[in-house]
């Protein structure tokens, strides 16, 4: 059984979205970038950050997948959904849920770069500093958390808990 508790309130999301957002437009005012989300995790995310930025950016998606248990990956990671349209001389941002080993992030940034865009920059709503296993900076950061499994906002566990409007952590009850 599991059982859910708050982590991050509705109130605490929108309030660290308002913060990128203000950051993106200070950054991006003059060369509205191409946003590139991480399916399925970060669509939530993503469509709250397009609305808050007033900015015409547009958007695409990637989706990859991750040998490995329910809740760590496993560093073997292969794109299932790549881009539809090119990326050269593009500013791009990557938007992702959460960033936990790093590994997933790694390998995404590094599939792009060889695309050539004009700049390659990383925004994340969670960061899990404490379970990274590879150097990486965040450009734009929500904000860090423990390194404890989080639902809801996007986020599932088996496909579960994406609907909820706040993230939760899972605590395994027996
Ligand atoms: P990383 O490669 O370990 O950084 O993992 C990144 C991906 O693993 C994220 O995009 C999520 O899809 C998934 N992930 C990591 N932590 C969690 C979590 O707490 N809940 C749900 N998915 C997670």
């Amino acid at each position: 059984m599991e059982k859910l508790k708050l982590l991050v309130s509705q109130q605490e999301i929108e309030k660290a979205i308002g913060r990128i957002a203000e950051e993106l437009k200070r950054d991006y005012r003059d060369q509205p970038p191409l946003l590139v989300g991480v399916l399925k995790g970060a669509f939530v995310f993503m469509a709250d950050l397009i609305r808050a930025l007033d900015i015409p950016v547009e958007i695409e998606f990637v989706k990859l997948s991750s040998y490995g248990t329910k809740t760590k990956s496993s560093g073997k990671i292969r794109v299932v959904q790549g881009l539809r349209s090119p990326i050269r001389d593009r500013d791009v941002l990557v938007v992702e849920d959460i960033v936990d080993t790093g590994l997933t992030i790694h390998f995404l940034l590094d599939y792009l770069a060889k695309k050539k865009p004009r700049s390659l920059k990383l925004c994340a709503l969670l960061d899990k500093p404490s379970s990274r296993q590879i150097d990486l900076a965040i450009d734009y950061k929500g904000m860090e958390i423990p390194d404890v499994f989080v639902v809801g906002y996007g986020i599932d566990y088996n496909e579960k808990f994406r609907y909820l409007p706040e993230i939760y952590y899972l605590e395994e009850t027996s």
